[in-house]
């Protein structure tokens, strides 16, 4: 994904921001536009105020002066603007590419509004082809991987899951001190079905399929941002 389109479709976001909103700030390299869109307009007098949903924004949004919040603090956020991995026209989305979907999941759910930005090529008939991320607790893991793969299998889906690696071969621990495991089976006909059988296994702390929570998303491609949207039909900004 080209930086312009991450930018474009930041910046189409931005647009919802209004003085005096309580936000949740995403995670990635899409939101991280939206991240420096904001701090310029915080810088030239927005009041706003922010709930990161990593370690690593927190971090940013500290370095560029964006005043925030937690959500003991402002349990209730007006708008959140987030990445995202993959998404289909009903706004069933993956999500935790980044290993935030925890967090992220959390911030979304306590905002009235969550919108996602993305570039094209993120915009899919049928979820999956992105492996989906599951953020499992490092106690039990095999027991964990392998009622996963039971559960996958209930549904005729079939591909690996495995753990998520840092670089130096250790596993990634997420900001929640948990572990990733990831299920690569390419499609998923049934989003619910399947959200439902994850949610069901002890184990697992969250996982990254997100429904019902997005409003809206501001799709960026070659001819514009498009914005895609529950409750109204597409339209083209
Ligand atoms: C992090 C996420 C990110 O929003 C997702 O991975 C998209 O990242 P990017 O904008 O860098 O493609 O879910 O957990």
């Amino acid at each position: 994904m080209s930086d312009e389109l991450k930018r474009a479709s930041a910046l189409a976001a931005l647009e919802e921001v209004q003085p005096g909103m309580r936000l949740g700030i995403g995670t990635g390299s899409t939101a991280e536009f939206f991240v420096r869109a904001l701090a310029e307009k915080v810088s030239a007098g927005l009041d706003i105020i922010g709930v990161p949903t990593s370690e690593r924004t927190a971090a940013l949004v500290r370095e560029l002066g964006v005043p925030l919040t937690t959500l003991d603090e402002t349990p209730e956020l007006d708008l959140t603007v987030d990445g995202v991995d993959e998404l289909d026209a009903c706004l069933q989305l993956i999500k935790g590419g980044g290993a935030a979907l925890l967090r992220e999941k959390i911030v979304a759910a306590a905002s009235t509004r969550m919108v996602v930005i993305a570039d094209d090529s993120k915009l899919v008939e049928t979820l999956g082809r992105f492996p989906l991320p599951i953020e499992v607790m490092p106690f039990d893991l095999e027991a964990t991987r392998r009622a996963v793969v039971k559960a996958a299998v209930s549904l005729s889906l079939e591909g690996e899951v495995k753990l998520r690696l840092n670089a130096d071969g250790t596993a990634l621990v997420t900001d929640g001190g948990h572990y990733i495991l990831d299920g690569h089976w390419n499609l998923l006909p049934d989003v619910p079905a399947l959200a439902e059988r994850l949610s069901a296994i002890p184990g697992v702390v969250e996982h990254g399929l997100f429904i019902g929570l997005a409003k809206a998303a501001y799709v960026a491609g070659p001819s514009g941002v498009r914005q895609i949207s529950v409750t109204t039909a597409d339209e083209t900004k």
